[in-house]
């Protein structure tokens, strides 16, 4: 593995064992650059968001959620699009990791998003409520590309493997872009310290 390794903290927002988000995921760790070590940080175990067991300390499930964001150098979500908007279980987990307030796990952690919808939208509207959603996080979304697996069923194949080539290209693009946008925040960041 290269010193420069870039650690990827990643989401998938869907929780069903055939999901064409968790088939992006997947591919999206097949392709991803080199330096790019990418893991997994579960969401399924997470108790609904409740203040009361906040105030009592983070449930093991929470702590080992937002520490496993914590030492990432950069988040990506893979989010489908419920309700035109993303699914109650990604906002659950995104909640939590905005908590306590004023100190996000996610505060100024360089993010980048993608999806797939079975409609003609891609998951447009849902990465457009995730963009605003990270403004009260403080975690700082990757412009471009954006990246709308549209029609998904029929992009996968009966292995889950991507077979859309757009979509493969544009997946890899925004990998590539992700490794560019961790190293131009951490040197924002170091100029600014
Ligand atoms: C409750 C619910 C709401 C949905 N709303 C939308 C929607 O607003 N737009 C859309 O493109 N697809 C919508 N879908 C269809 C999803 O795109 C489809 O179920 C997709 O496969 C979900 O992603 P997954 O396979 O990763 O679980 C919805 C599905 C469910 C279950």
């Amino acid at each position: 593995m290269p010193s420069n390794r870039i650690e990827v903290a990643a989401i998938v927002g869907s929780l069903r064992q055939h999901s064409v988000n968790r088939s992006l995921f997947r591919t999206s760790m097949l392709v991803a650059p080199e330096r790019m070590h990418m893991y997994e940080v579960p969401i399924d175990r997470l108790p609904f968001y409740n203040e009361d067991l906040e105030r009592q300390s983070d449930p093991p499930p929470v702590a080992d959620f937002k520490a496993s964001l914590a030492r990432a150098d950069a988040v990506l979500i893979f989010t489908p699009e419920y309700s035109y908007s993303i699914p109650g279980v990604l906002k659950n987990a995104l909640d939590w990791a905005s908590r306590p307030s004023g100190r996000s796990v996610m505060k100024r952690k360089p993010l980048a998003m993608l999806g797939a919808s079975i409609g003609r939208s891609g998951t447009m509207r849902a990465q457009l409520h995730l963009r605003q959603i990270c403004v009260q996080l403080g975690a700082i979304p990757l412009p471009a590309p954006e990246v709308y697996v549209t029609f998904a069923e029929g992009k996968f194949n009966s292995l889950g493997e991507l077979t859309d080539q757009t979509s493969l290209d544009q997946t890899k693009q925004l990998l590539s872009n992700l490794v560019e946008w961790v190293e131009v925040l951490g040197k924002l960041r170091k100029s600014t310290s």
